[in-house]
């Protein structure tokens, strides 16, 4: 049998922001419809990773490839990765003047949304006094990962990426967060093809929520551990990073 050219196929990428060099060999497949999740110490490179993956400027690969569907997006720009299927909701984005929710909702979504799709995004994520705001301008924190949630909805991206999406956001707010996140990775009916995703997590809140296949763990520029996300987690809580990665578990990929 032929094998599935994956979704996501990163080989040896090295990557620097400024004059450091933050990542340092990132092997990472990921397949049609899986979740993994990127755990990882403050300042390791996972938001690096993530902004890499979707093009933005200043972020210089040294080395290595990034692949989705086969196509090499190193070529690519921000928008040219959006069309084929790559959206992200941002660890901090950036506030947007001039451009209300409900216009950057079209922008995501290609073309204008139908007005009861609008509305059902409005009612599932909580967003009667954003729509008609400047996007992120003075929004509260969980405000802007309920904005960024709905902008992902809208697209309905192949893949997916998660940058901290529970950070910020209260205890009712995360249920919210995590069934658009749900609606987005198993689609709104079990025919359908799933989204991918890749998620940031320190806490793993968000996994009450969200079956994720797979974690591994950023530490040193490179993906040290690859397992079971919870169990992860655990292992990190229990012992810190810099241990965790010398487990027997924690093989270069
Ligand atoms: N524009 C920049 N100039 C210089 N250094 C940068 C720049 N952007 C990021 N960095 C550095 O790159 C490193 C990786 O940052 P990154 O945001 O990817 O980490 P992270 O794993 O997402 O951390 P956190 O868990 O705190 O969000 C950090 O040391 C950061 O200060
Ligand atoms: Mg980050």
């Amino acid at each position: 049998m032929p094998e599935q050219v994956p979704l996501l196929e990163i080989r040896g990428l090295h990557v620097s922001v400024g004059e450091r060099e933050v990542l340092r060999g990132i092997d990472l497949a990921v397949a049609e419809g899986e979740a993994h999740v990127l755990l990882g110490p403050n300042g390791g490179g996972k938001t690096t990773l993530l902004n890499t993956i979707v093009g933005l400027p200043g972020y210089r690969v040294a080395a290595g490839s990034l692949r989705f569907r086969g196509t090499d997006l190193l070529p690519l720009s921000v928008d040219e990765r959006a069309r084929l299927g790559i959206g992200m909701a941002y660890q901090r984005p950036p506030s947007v003047r001039g451009v209300r929710l409900r216009q950057m909702l079209d922008v995501a979504a290609g073309g204008e949304l139908p007005e009861t799709t609008v509305g059902t995004l409005v009612d599932q994520l909580g967003l009667d006094d954003l729509v008609d705001r400047d996007v992120n301008a003075g929004y509260s924190g969980g405000e802007m990962k309920r904005s960024e949630m709905a902008q992902l909805l809208a697209q309905q991206p192949a893949l997916a990426l998660f940058d901290e999406p529970e950070s910020g956001v209260d205890l009712d707010n995360i249920a919210v967060v995590g069934e658009a996140m749900n609606a987005l990775l198993k689609g709104p009916r079990a025919t359908e093809p799933r989204a991918a995703g890749l998620i940031v997590t320190h806490t793993g809140h968000i996994l009450e929520y969200v079956n994720a296949d797979v974690g591994h763990v950023l530490y040193a520029g490179a993906l040290a551990c690859r397992g079971n996300p919870l169990d992860l987690i655990a292992e990190i809580r229990r012992q810190g990073y810099e241990r965790c990665v010398e487990c027997e578990a924690c093989r270069p990929q």
